[in-house]
């Protein structure tokens, strides 16, 4: 299925290190009012597979760095199940790039849309530098941003071409902690055999390039 990633893209960087740069000073994106720090990737920005999370949590916020809270530690054990080192073969960035405050003293709450459509072109700049192969979408923020449709359970395991990438939607982490049971046709099961499919199509298409 084709879907227009690149329809709208009003920043462009030369280097992943400059658009960085520009988002580390941004003072009018909606979620700079409320204070949180920008967080934006960790992992290997010359790696072929790219993760696409949801926005940072407290960990995260505190630390700068996506995914290394409970969930990232999650998502690094479901990598290094097939083999996949976190640091060095992927590359990790989120659809929301800082926390967004929960209301009643929460310390989170989901993305809104409209925060979710502010950050897409910054998230398909990342892309359009890091120049991912295959790409995997946590939950249903990472698909509202990149293929405009939300139904995580109905999406995930499938394959969405573009422009020579495959982006496949999975479960959350977040989600997957919320509910560990591992019985056959369970959120963590389903995952099992969709880190599998990604780990082939990652190595059929490396291959491929030679
Ligand atoms: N959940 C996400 O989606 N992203 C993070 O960076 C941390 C938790
Ligand atoms: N809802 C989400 O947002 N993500 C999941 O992974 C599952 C349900």
């Amino acid at each position: 299925m084709q879907f227009g990633l690149f329809e709208e893209r009003p920043h462009y960087y030369a280097t992943l290190d400059d658009l960085v740069a520009h988002m580390m000073k941004m003072e009018d994106d909606p979620l700079f009012p409320k204070g949180t720090n920008m967080v934006i990737y960790r992992g290997n920005p010359a790696a072929k597979l790219m993760i696409v999370g949801e926005a940072p949590g407290t960990e995260e916020d505190r630390l700068g760095k996506p995914f290394v809270g409970r969930s990232g530690q999650l998502l690094d054990q479901i990598l290094q199940a097939v083999h996949l080192d976190p640091e060095k073969d992927v590359f990790i960035t989120n659809a929301v790039f800082r926390l967004p405050p929960g209301d009643d003293g929460k310390p989170l709450r989901k993305p809104t849309s409209e925060e979710i459509a502010f950050y897409k072109p910054y998230l398909l700049e990342i892309i359009r530098l890091v120049d991912p192969v295959v790409m995997l979408l946590t939950g249903n923020v990472a698909t509202e941003s990149l293929l405009g449709q939300v139904g995580i359970t109905k999406l995930r395991g499938q394959w969405f071409e573009w422009n020579g990438r495959y982006a496949m939607p999975i479960f959350h982490p977040a989600y997957l902690l919320r509910n560990p049971a591992r019985t056959p046709g369970s959120p963590k099961a389903l995952t099992w055999r969709d880190i599998q499919e990604a780990r082939k199509k990652y190595d059929e298409l490396l291959s491929k390039r030679g």
